[in-house]
């Protein structure tokens, strides 16, 4: 049977147990939200990743489903599953990295920021769970809006003492994909080669392809800036419509999160060069929050990248995207300090 709270430390039965599932020594990561759209594919590629010893799925609803289901994946990782905020505890204790995709999704016609109301109360409940019981994780935080969830998890670390700016990190690595994608079709190049730097935050006009810094470097008419820039920046809300009520990116998010989340883990494991985009508390701009390069290391964020030179397009997007952004963030800090 899956596990529901209360085993050993691996999440099994006895030591036999925990051997003949071949528990070798690995990492240990929990996904808040792990029955959503986003959660479910997110586990299932967990799973499989081979970093991993343990992984806690945690949500509100329907874990012990989603842990029976990916509990008989014959890989090594222990699956154990969580429901409701009494067992949350439980989900946290130990682990080295906390995702969180819990929160409501878009429909047609609303911004991210239309779903603060919801998840802004959501993403403080869980940050206070993570620093009570795991305050040296890292996090990765997913849920919408991003701009101000990553702020509100901040302000919690704080007013708990726990704060360390090197372990919060918000996902928009799905930009980054999006970008390379879009930019290979464009090229006519294979997406896995080409590597497309995306700054500033994750909404609309905050999200900063940096189309001049392109790898390989390549050369883009205006017109094909203008068309990838806005694919780019609208590429959530391309799948918002296409799912026509149903829910946001899932899959693709999911993949996203996942290749994020190797990095976090193979940085913490000490490999060196480990360069990801993530939405972090930064002094690459005046803005206390924003999304640029960083390199990962054992202690999570170990540089944060320049932004390198700009263009004059990117130079003037660049303060529009700054305004909005200070604005989600101002938003969410006072969320928490009200
Ligand atoms: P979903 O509704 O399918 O799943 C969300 C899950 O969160 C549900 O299973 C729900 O029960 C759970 N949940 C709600 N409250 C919870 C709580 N207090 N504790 C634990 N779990 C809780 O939504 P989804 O499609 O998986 O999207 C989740 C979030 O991710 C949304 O806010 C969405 O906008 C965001 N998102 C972010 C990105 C990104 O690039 N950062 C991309 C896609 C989606
Ligand atoms: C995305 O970029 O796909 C997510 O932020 C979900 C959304 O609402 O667009």
């Amino acid at each position: 049977n899956p596990k529901l709270e209360g085993d050993d430390a691996h999440g099994c039965l006895t030591p036999a147990h925990c051997r003949s599932k071949g528990a070798a020594p690995g990492f240990k990561v929990a996904i808040l939200g792990a029955a959503g759209g986003i959660g479910q594919p997110l586990s299932m590629l967990m799973k499989i990743n081979p970093l991993i010893s343990v992984l806690h799925l945690y949500d509100v609803v329907n874990t012990p489903g989603v842990t029976a289901d990916i509990s008989h994946m014959d890989t090594g990782a222990v699956v154990r599953g969580f429901l409701g905020a009494s067992q949350l505890e439980g989900a946290l204790t130990g682990m080295d990295l906390v995702i969180i995709p819990a929160g409501v999704a878009r429909k047609p016609g609303m911004t991210r920021d239309d779903l603060f109301n919801i998840n802004a109360g959501i993403v403080k409940s869980l940050s206070e769970g993570v620093a009570r019981f795991c305050p040296q994780a890292l996090v990765n935080i997913i849920s919408n809006p991003v701009n101000s969830t990553v702020p509100i998890a901040a302000e919690v670390f704080k007013k708990a003492g726990t704060y360390d700016p090197k372990r919060l990190l918000g996902v928009t690595k799905l930009d980054v994909v999006r970008a390379n994608t879009f930019v290979a079709e464009v090229l006519g190049v294979d997406p896995r080669d080409v590597d497309v730097p995306v700054v500033g935050g994750h909404a609309g006009i905050t999200i900063l392809p940096l189309l001049s810094q392109v790898k390989p470097p390549s050369a883009f008419t205006p017109k094909e800036i203008e068309y990838l820039t806005d694919r780019i920046q609208n590429g959530g809300t391309e799948v918002v419509e296409a799912k026509a009520g149903a829910g946001s990116a899932t899959l693709s998010m999911a993949f996203a999160a996942a290749k994020f989340a190797e990095s976090c883990l193979r940085a913490l494991r000490g490999d060196a060069g480990i360069i990801e985009c993530a939405y972090i508390d930064s002094q690459v701009t005046e803005i206390p929050y924003f999304a640029s390069k960083v390199r990962l290391g054992r202690g999570g964020i170990e540089e944060v990248l320049p932004l390198g030179p700009l263009n004059d397009y990117e130079r003037e997007s660049l303060e529009k995207a700054k305004k909005e952004l200070a604005s989600s963030i101002e938003k969410g800090v006072a969320f928490v300090k009200k």
